[in-house]
């Protein structure tokens, strides 16, 4: 199955019965293990998760800690981009060449780089002085 299948059928699996926006998302880790996340809302609302935190989550507990690939999509008139937050936690893991596909239903797509997401992105760098 391709990341972007497998980015659609976790998708099935989303819990959003507060947005009713239901994300799926698949990561490659460098040795070409495929790890998928959905969004996991809550009714106190911040306490929802991302589909991207979900994937990165699956790849962590199985002994992983480098990505290679991202693909993340959801019905959306644009393609869905990650938040914020998920951009730090995804550059966490990946180099700023991975390339990060946002898709929606209708087939459109686009891939950006993890650097051209998050341009400046805090890193381990800033914390050398500690
Ligand atoms: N959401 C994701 O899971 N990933 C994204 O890239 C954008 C937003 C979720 C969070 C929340 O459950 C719902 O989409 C609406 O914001």
């Amino acid at each position: 199955m391709s990341l972007k299948d497998q980015a659609l059928a976790v998708r099935e699996n989303a819990y959003a019965p507060y947005s009713r926006f239901k994300v799926g998302a698949a990561i490659r880790s460098e040795n070409g293990v495929v790890y998928t996340g959905c969004n996991v809302e809550n009714v106190a609302y911040p306490e929802g998760t991302c589909a991207e935190a979900g994937a990165v989550a699956a790849m962590v507990a199985a002994g992983e800690t480098r990505l290679s690939e991202v693909f993340v999509i959801a019905d959306a008139p644009l393609p869905v981009s990650p938040c914020g937050g998920c951009r730090q936690k995804l550059s966490e893991f990946g180099a700023g060449d991975v390339a990060v596909t946002m898709a929606n239903l209708d087939g459109v797509e686009r891939t950006m780089t993890l650097a051209e997401l998050m341009p400046g992105a805090f890193s381990e760098t800033h914390l050398e002085n500690t």
